[in-house]
C-alpha cells in the first residue's frame, strides 16, 4: 500500500518570533529540516517513480520542498495554514490584550477568527485535497501546517472532530500514514528537535 506523508514546514521566522500566520521564509533550523527531509524522502521513496510533492501556496512550504528533487510538486491554496483574518501576524500574547472579549478557547473547533477562518472551514475547504488523496496510487508528501495537518491526520486516523484542534503536531517530523486492508498504520519520524 502505498504511503501518506505529512509534515509541517520547517520552522519559519514567525515561528521563531511567535507570530501566528503570516508568509515569511524558514529559518536557518528550518533550511536544516528541509535537507534533512528531502534526505529522508530520496531513501524512502527511491523506487516510487510516480510520488508526488503537495505544498501550500506560502513560502515556508515551498522552502521546505525545495531540496526535495526528482518529483514532481503541486501547489495546493486549500493546504495554506488557517486564516487567521484580523489577528494575523499577532503573537498568542497581543491577541489576548487586543481581543479579551474573544475567547477561542471555548470553542476553538467553531471559533472563527473576525474576517478569517474556523478550523470548521478549514475541514471544509481540505474536502478535494483529500478526494485527490484518497484517489492517488503512489505516494504523496504533503508540506503543510500545524492546523491543516491536525484536520487531515484527523481524517485519516479517524480521529473524532472535537479532538481535531487539540492534536499534537509537532515542527521537523514526519507523520507515515498507510492504508492497508486492516487498517491505518501510522509511524513517525522525529527528524531534528
Ligand atoms: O503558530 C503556527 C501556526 O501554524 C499558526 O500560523 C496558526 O495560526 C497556528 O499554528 C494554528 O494552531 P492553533 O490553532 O493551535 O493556534
Amino acid at each position: 500500500p502505498r504511503p501518506i506523508l505529512l509534515t509541517r514546514h520547517g520552522e519559519s521566522q514567525d515561528n521563531v518570533r511567535g507570530r501566528i500566520g503570516g508568509d515569511t521564509a524558514i529559518s536557518e533550523k528550518g533550511e536544516i529540516y528541509s535537507k534533512k527531509l528531502a534526505n529522508f524522502v530520496r531513501k524512502r521513496l527511491k523506487s516510487e517513480r510516480a510520488a508526488s510533492i503537495w505544498t501550500s501556496t506560502l513560502q515556508r512550504t515551498i522552502l521546505t520542498a525545495s531540496p526535495i528533487v526528482g518529483f514532481p510538486k503541486i501547489q495546493w491554496r486549500a493546504l495554506d495554514e488557517i486564516n487567521a483574518g484580523v489577528c494575523d501576524g499577532m503573537t498568542y500574547e497581543e491577541i489576548k490584550k487586543n481581543m479579551p472579549e474573544e475567547s477561542r478557547k471555548k470553542d476553538k473547533l467553531r471559533y472563527r477568527y473576525p474576517r478569517g477562518e474556523s478550523y470548521l472551514d478549514v475541514i471544509q475547504r481540505l474536502e478535494p485535497v483529500i478526494i485527490e488523496l484518497e484517489r492517488q496510487r503512489a505516494p504523496v508528501v504533503v508540506i503543510s501546517h500545524q492546523a491543516v495537518l491536525r484536520a487531515l491526520y484527523a481524517y485519516f486516523a479517524d480521529r473524532p472532530l472535537k479532538e481535531v484542534p487539540h492534536i499534537e503536531m509537532p515542527l521537523h517530523t514526519i507523520i507515515e500514514i498507510q492504508m492497508g486492508v486492516t487498517g491505518v498504520v501510522e509511524k513517525r519520524y522525529k527528524l531534528m528537535d
